[in-house]
């Protein structure tokens, strides 16, 4: 049987095709290339020695999975698959709530027709909102979300536990994600963003690659240890490794589960910026901006459920993490046209 990774030609996904491969299962990606490239096949038959099948089709689109589930032996998926940039949700709701919300509502329907009942879906500490108690476990409440992204979050975690109640045979896993960074230590797979990135790392490496003049820090006026947001990073393939971890949570009746995944620590803006000069011997020019609206000061995660459940630790610390990001930008500085 095969697992069906929705995504997986993406940042996560791709990482996650990686040690789902080494730990001995069989693959099928769908992905619509809306934010990733063809490319990635073929680092990922460098990486695993393997050729993976892959369906270039969208999920709002019946058709592509009524030719998987004929075509493939599929007993579960995992559900990368969607728009993830927070701004750009913001003057595009409907695109969101359509490619997000439309498109699992119609792979759940076709799955469930098929008897396709197994799911991890890539949630998000986003849920949370602005916590009232960090480190944030898993019983911390959902709070109201700042961007239409963080909407499509929380109500696929709705949808998902509501079609659990209803028919006990899905087993379902939500894994809710701190802030991924790094890359597969090789540098031949990575985080490739379209136009200039949105998230902090990527950021930090096109200044380093001489593609973005400074960094901008927003904000050093937050309660924090120096003043700048506090996040729970957490290396890729760490978090890749979550997911082949949280098959066992795949297996018949196990029912619902959620997990954080992150490492429990926090770091700050300028610990990151640091981190990366010292361990990369670059510099990283940078000038203090007013606080981005709807970012908070300070979130990371209670790993311990994921411990003591799944068996999973992160292993990666942040100079591993400032290393691998650096690794695959600098030896692709062009992504994968390079
Ligand atoms: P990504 O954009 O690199 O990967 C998402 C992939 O889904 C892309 O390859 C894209 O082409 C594909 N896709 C988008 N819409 C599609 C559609 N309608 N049909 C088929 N394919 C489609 O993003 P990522 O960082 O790898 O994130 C993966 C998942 O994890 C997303 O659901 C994201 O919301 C979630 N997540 C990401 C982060 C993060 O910081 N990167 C944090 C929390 C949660
Ligand atoms: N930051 C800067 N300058 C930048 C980019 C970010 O100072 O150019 C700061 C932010 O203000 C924040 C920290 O760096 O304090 C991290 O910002 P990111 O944009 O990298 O990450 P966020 O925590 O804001 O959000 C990300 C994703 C969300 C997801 C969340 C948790 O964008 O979709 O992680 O997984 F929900």
């Amino acid at each position: 049987m095969a697992i069906l990774v929705t995504g997986g030609t993406g940042y996560i996904g791709s990482h996650t095709v990686v040690e789902l491969v080494q730990s001995g299962n069989d693959v099928v990606i769908l992905d619509n290339l809306s934010n990733s490239d063809e490319r990635v096949l073929g680092r990922l038959k460098e990486i695993t020695g393997r050729d993976i099948t892959f369906y270039k089709g969208d999920i709002r689109d019946r058709g592509i999975f009524e030719e998987i589930f004929a075509k493939e032996k599929i007993d579960s998926v995992i559900h990368f698959a969607g728009l993830k940039a927070v701004g750009e949700s913001v003057s595009k709701p409907w695109e969101y709530y359509d490619n997000n919300i439309t498109g699992t509502l119609t792979m759940l329907d076709e799955m469930r027709k098929h008897g396709v009942k197994n799911i991890i879906f890539s949630s998000s500490s986003t849920v949370y909102g602005d916590p009232d108690q960090v480190p944030v476990t898993e019983e911390s409440p959902k709070k109201a979300c700042t961007n239409p992204y963080g909407w499509t979050k929380s109500m696929l975690e709705q949808i998902l536990t509501d079609m659990h109640t209803a028919d006990s045979e899905w087993n379902v896993v939500l894994l809710r994600y701190f802030n991924p960074i790094g890359a597969h230590k090789s540098g031949r797979i990575g985080e490739n963003p379209d136009g200039i990135p949105n998230n902090l790392m990527p950021y930090i490496t096109q200044v380093a690659v001489g593609k973005l003049k400074e960094l901008s820090v927003f904000g050093d006026d937050y309660d924090t240890r120096d003043g700048t947001g506090v996040r729970d990073y957490i290396h890729v393939v760490d978090l890749a490794k979550g997911h082949v971890a949280a098959l066992k949570k795949l297996e018949p009746g196990s029912g619902l589960s959620i997990y954080n995944l992150g490492t429990g620590t926090g770091y700050s803006v300028l610990e990151i910026v640091r981190t990366f000069e010292e361990v990369n011997g670059v510099k990283i020019p940078y000038v203090i901006k007013g606080r981005r609206a709807g970012d908070i000061a300070e979130n990371y995660a209670s790993p311990k459920k994921a411990k003591e459940e799944l068996g999973w630790v992160a292993e990666n610390g942040i100079r591993e993490m400032c290393e691998d990001s650096w690794r695959w930008q600098k030896n692709n500085p062009g992504g994968y046209a390079d």
